[in-house]
């Protein structure tokens, strides 16, 4: 048993709340069914869509409805005249309301919808509770039957989600159990844990950072970043023959003075390991219209490492002050500091 005593009254109704089937006969009016509707849909929903609406039966309606269940049992799939006594206790609801749903033919959407209305359900039942009514769902066979969704007004593509039969309580109810959450819960509290794992981080070291270069065109910088990644161990030569290759076809300008220049996709038996070099001009070089570099990530790829790499150094150098901050180091210390605090600052969880 896990009732928790509780000053909050949203728990207390909700623990409180049980499942009513015996009423007593007095009437609920269509005021207060309105009421209670008028608070349930506030319930959560997906867009805004509000995916319901709803067929109160109050007063005569309430025999009408009783009637067409009736005839639903005797003719429907069941096939079996409905019990007197069950006929009976219907008849004495004092009041029935039908919640409809429209089925969305997009399985996402149709689920959230379903979740959307049944949390409405739950609201009305509460709503209800706390005005000292009960309330049942019930979801039997009959809203399923065609007969009688059709004599109730139900148009093809919705879903009758309930039947909610509404009303004062006869008896109190009967205490309910629930299983703690807790024996079903599973406890991740390691910020640690897999997610970071997965994290891709551009690979700098006092080894492949080559810092306060003098200026010097791009062709002779990317052969510069291409010997490196051989001297490192990283490529065979004629991959470097590759870089100048794809440089042709699509420069590797990043923006905010940062370019990633690698190898084409031929070029793939040349790689011998994924990883990168990283060239520093602080004075930049002229890279293409206008634009100066000062940071040049070379990139050795297997695979597709090279569009990790470019992914990461978008986001780290999106914002010009990242890159600038990073350019601006004086050593390899502190462009090492820099580079892993715009790391940080940048990282998308
Ligand atoms: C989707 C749904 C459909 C239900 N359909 C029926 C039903 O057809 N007949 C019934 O007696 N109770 C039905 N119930 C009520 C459950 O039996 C009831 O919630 C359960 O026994 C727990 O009791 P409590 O609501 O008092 O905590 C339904 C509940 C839900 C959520």
């Amino acid at each position: 048993m896990t009732t928790i005593i509780t000053q909050f009254p949203v728990a207390h109704a909700i623990q409180e709340r049980r499942t009513i089937k015996n009423f007593k006969p007095d009437a609920v009016s269509l005021d207060l069914i309105n009421e209670l509707l008028n608070i349930s849909v506030w319930a959560p929903n997906h867009k805004l869509r509000e995916p319901w609406r709803f067929i109160a039966f109050v007063e005569g309606g309430r025999k009408t409805l009783v009637q067409l269940m009736k005839r639903d049992a005797e003719k429907g799939k069941m096939g079996k005249p409905m019990k007197k006594a069950k006929i009976d206790y219907l008849l004495e609801i004092p009041a029935h309301v039908v919640v409809i749903m429209p089925e969305d033919p997009r399985p996402n959407v149709w689920e959230e919808d379903f979740a959307a209305v049944s949390t409405l359900i739950q609201n009305f039942q509460l709503a209800a509770w706390e005005r000292g009514l009960g309330v049942i769902w019930k979801t039997d066979a009959v809203i399923y039957s065609p007969e009688f969704r059709q004599s109730i007004g139900v148009q093809p593509g919705e879903k009758v989600v309930g039947i909610l039969h509404v009303g004062y309580p006869e008896t109190a109810p009967k205490p309910q159990t629930r299983t703690p959450a807790t024996d079903r819960l599973t406890i991740i509290s390691d910020a640690s844990g897999m997610i970071e794992e997965e994290l891709f981080y551009i690979p700098i070291s006092k080894q492949n950072i080559f810092l306060n270069l003098q200026s010097i065109p791009k062709t002779e910088a990317i052969q510069l970043a291409g010997e490196k990644l051989v001297e490192l161990g990283y490529v065979a030569e004629n991959y470097i023959a590759s870089m100048h290759e794809k440089e042709k076809v699509k420069s590797t300008y990043l923006g905010n003075g940062v370019s990633t220049p690698h190898g084409s996709k031929i070029a793939k038996e040349a790689v011998v390991k994924s990883g990168v070099v990283i060239l520093h001009f602080p004075n930049g070089i002229d890279y293409e219209n206008g634009e100066k570099v000062y940071i040049m990530i070379g990139i050795a790829a297997e695979r597709s490492y090279h569009l990790d790499v470019l992914m990461k150094a978008a986001t780290m150098f999106e914002m010009k002050g990242n890159a600038d901050k990073v350019a601006n180091a004086t050593s390899i210390e502190e462009f090492i500091q820099r580079f892993e605090e715009v790391e940080r600052d940048t990282r998308v969880w």
